[in-house]
């Protein structure tokens, strides 16, 4: 089976406040796009990564992955991206070559995912299962509320039981034709890839994930990702 990764690049970082586009970020001198697309090809059964750019980064893109060491049995593909992640994503399935069974998605803003997490969702689609996401279980209780627009105090709708609680990493396994059929035929907003298959009604299945794979997100999690990084070199 042949496997692809695509990483949706393309985000603006709002969250992480002004600045280069997120994945292009450095972490310890190095552009968190970078981390992410050796984080892809660290594994074995990834053959080709497709880097999905900022939508007027990806000649900048190109010579990023030009001057970095990259694994000599992996292709690089680069293509613009869209104004959601979602269209994102499509965009780099669009660009897929013939003969790819399996596809890794993964946020190229979860930099540090360890390759033994990887090769798990890999060989989870392997076994069978359409659609495979690395999730751990929460931390924080979590409540359901009316969302506020003005700063108001929110009220609380529900408590989920936290137990029943998984918060979902990249990157996320699926048959290729799955996938595919999902992004032509699911239209609602959506914040990962898997719920769009789920909408399909095909049996999404989870792995354990890990603590490394966290998102970096806000200006907090570069402090982490950078300190991670620190320890590995250790
Ligand atoms: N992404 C993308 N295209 C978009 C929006 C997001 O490829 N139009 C990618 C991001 O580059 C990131 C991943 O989707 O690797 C997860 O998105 P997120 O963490 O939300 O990143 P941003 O959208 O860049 O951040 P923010 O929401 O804070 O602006
Ligand atoms: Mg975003």
């Amino acid at each position: 089976a042949r496997t692809a990764a695509v990483i949706p690049a393309a985000g603006r970082g709002v969250r992480l406040g002004p600045g280069a586009p997120k994945a292009l970020r450095a972490l310890n001198g190095t552009p968190m796009l970078i981390h992410a697309v050796r984080a892809m090809a660290a594994s074995r059964a990834v053959s080709l990564v497709v880097v999905v750019a900022p939508p007027e980064g990806a000649a900048e893109v190109k010579s990023l992955l030009a001057d970095h060491a990259l694994p000599e049995r992996t292709d690089f593909l680069v293509v613009p991206g869209g104004d959601t992640r979602q269209e994102s994503v499509k965009l780099g399935l669009d660009a897929l070559p013939d003969g790819i069974d399996i596809v890794l998605v993964h946020d190229a803003a979860r930099p540090l995912v360890p390759v033994d997490t990887v090769d798990a969702v890999i060989e989870a689609v392997r076994d069978g299962a359409p659609a495979v996401v690395p999730a751990l279980p929460l931390a924080d209780t979590v409540k359901e509320v009316v969302p506020s627009t003005d700063g108001s105090p929110e009220p609380v709708v529900a408590t989920p039981a936290r137990a029943r609680l998984r918060a979902v990493q990249t990157p996320q396994g699926f048959d290729h034709a799955t996938l595919v059929r999902a992004h032509e035929t699911v239209t609602d907003d959506v914040t990962d890839d898997a719920s769009m298959v789920e909408k399909l009604g095909a049996q999404v299945v989870l792995v354990p994930g890990h603590e490394e794979a966290f998102k970096v997100t806000r200006p907090l999690d570069l402090v982490l990702a950078e300190a991670v990084l620190a320890r590995r070199r250790a």
